[in-house]
């Protein structure tokens, strides 16, 4: 494993790089078969989902078309505010497409909630959610992924692409920050 100072801030691996790539083969094998023929359009949101979207992606073994769109709803805390905002929206129409949004993690479900809702509003064929990591006991509103990777209580997470204030991203595992990290 490598050595980082990063490493100090974090309390214990919650999920190893081995797990995770374990799951998300798991994951990109399901979607294969549920996806075959239709030629899913995986939008990625940034930037928290990228790895987790990168490998899935890669690991898909129909067609596949690739698009981006970028969310803030954290600020520099590590608590949800609720408040989402579009800061890079999607490059192409989604109307009559089969729309999969890839989510690193839910907390509230808001974030998750108000794309889903916005994406809709566009017409896709059909639209559907997948997250790597959800705090199922932290739901603020009604949102239940159709494809999920892991369940995790309440901790705060960082590493595969997941951040604090933009920093452990690039942690090969997810790992809990210890709560003096950030509070
Ligand atoms: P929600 O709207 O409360 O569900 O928050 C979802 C977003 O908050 C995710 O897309 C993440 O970017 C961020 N988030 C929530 N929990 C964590 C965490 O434990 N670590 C890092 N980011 C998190
Ligand atoms: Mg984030």
């Amino acid at each position: 494993m490598r050595i980082t100072t990063e490493q100090n801030d974090i309390s214990s691996v919650l999920f190893s790089e081995e797990q995770i790539e374990e799951r998300v083969n798991q994951l990109a094998k399901q979607l294969t078969a549920d996806y075959e023929g239709k030629d899913p359009l995986m939008i990625c949101v940034l930037k928290g989902a990228s790895f987790f979207y990168a490998d899935l992606c890669r690991s898909m073994k129909c067609r596949l078309f690739m698009d981006f769109i970028a969310v803030s709803s954290y600020g520099m805390n590590a608590r949800s505010t609720g408040v989402v905002r579009i800061i890079k929206d999607l490059d192409k129409n989604i109307t009559d497409r089969h729309v999969v949004i890839v989510e690193d993690i839910i907390d509230s479900g808001l974030t998750l909630k108000y794309l889903k809702e916005l994406l809709s509003a566009r017409k896709p064929a059909s639209i559907k959610t997948i997250c790597l990591l959800d705090k199922i006991t932290q739901h603020k509103c009604e949102i239940k992924p159709d494809y999920c990777g892991f369940s995790m209580p309440d901790h705060f997470v960082v590493g595969y692409g997941l951040d604090y204030s933009d920093y452990y991203r690039n942690l090969p595992y997810i790992g809990i920050l210890k709560p003096e990290t950030y509070q």
